[in-house]
């Protein structure tokens, strides 16, 4: 994954974050129905903020523990963003968000399912969703997780408050004997 400077897909270029990126990113992402699905994108998300965000992931490059790519489409720019983050287990952690703008066109499908090619590699990978969000649950679905029953409540800055995550797993990584014990005990 480390190597993996690009991801195309149909319709869809997988590609670094740069700055000049901070301004949608701050938009989209600071829009409260995607914050509120998300944990730590600040309300309100100013463009300063973002630029923050895109400097410290350029930072942490050297320790492999976050791969996260701008989402893009052609003749629009970046459309949301989806990234794989380590977790203290060695497991990954997956997630994404979409610009309202560009919700339901089958792109953070086909983002998910592009992105997973190449970051199965990575080892055991777990996603988890607020479980008011099923349109994730569905995306992530078709992406290859599958739910392990387990919850738990995190808080996001969007909402304010806590609330209730239903946890999955990427089923494809367990099948090749990724470390799924590892990442269903943390
Ligand atoms: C959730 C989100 C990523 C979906 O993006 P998208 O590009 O619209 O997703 P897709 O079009 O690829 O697929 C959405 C799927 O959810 C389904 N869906 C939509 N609303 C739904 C609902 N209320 N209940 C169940 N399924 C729903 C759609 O029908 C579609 O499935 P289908 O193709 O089988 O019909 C996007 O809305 C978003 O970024 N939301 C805010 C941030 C977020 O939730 N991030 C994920 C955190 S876990």
């Amino acid at each position: 994954m480390r190597d993996v400077i690009e991801i195309q897909t149909e319709r869809l270029r997988l590609r670094p974050l740069r700055m000049s990126d901070a301004a949608r990113v701050a938009r989209f992402a600071g829009d409260p129905g995607v914050a509120c699905m998300i944990l730590r994108a600040p309300t309100p998300y100013l463009e300063c903020a973002a630029e923050g965000w895109i400097m410290t992931l350029n930072a942490r490059k050297p320790l492999d523990e976050d791969f996260v790519y701008a989402v893009d489409r052609e003749g629009e720019g970046l459309v949301g963003t989806i990234g794989a983050h380590k977790r203290g287990d060695e497991s990954f952690e997956v997630g994404y968000w979409f610009g309202r703008p560009y919700w339901g066109q089958g792109y953070a499908t086909e983002a998910l399912r592009g992105f997973i090619s190449e970051a199965c590699t990575l080892g055991a990978l777990q996603a988890g969703h607020f479980a008011d969000n099923p349109a994730s649950g569905r995306v992530l679905q078709k992406g290859g997780f599958a739910y392990t029953g387990e919850t738990e409540n995190l808080f996001s800055i969007g909402r304010g408050a806590s609330a209730l995550v239903k946890r999955m797993l990427y089923t494809p990584a367990l099948e090749r004997g990724f470390g799924a014990r590892e990442a269903l005990a943390c």
